[in-house]
């Protein structure tokens, strides 16, 4: 992965325990605050392409919409069928305020 960082919005624009979808140019992430923390990952389910930002967050996992299959926020590794595949996630930081994400 290369060392390209993108800036996405200010960090007070995400409360806590809720997410955007952020369109990088090449793909769809949701970057999501939990309890403070900023994660980004994927916005495509693996088992048949839902959209992750319509489901809900249950701890550090998000509920795919369609069939419930369940994927870590922090590390995009699937827990729960009837998905068997991980997303990505991607690393995020904190620069000036401003929320960034490193993108491939
Ligand atoms: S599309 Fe996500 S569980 Fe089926």
């Amino acid at each position: 992965m290369t060392d390209h960082w993108l800036s996405v919005c200010a960090k007070t624009d995400i409360p806590a325990g809720e997410w955007i979808t952020f369109d990088t140019g090449v793909e769809e992430l949701l970057i999501i605050n939990l309890e403070g923390d900023i994660y980004a990952i994927q916005d495509l389910c693996t088992h048949d392409g839902g959209n992750l930002a319509d489901g809900e967050l249950d701890g550090d996992e998000i509920v795919c919409p369609r069939h419930g299959a369940r994927f870590c926020i922090k590390s995009g590794k699937v827990t729960t069928p009837p998905a068997y595949e991980d997303i990505k996630a991607f690393p995020t930081r904190i620069h000036n305020g401003m929320i960034e994400v490193q993108v491939d």
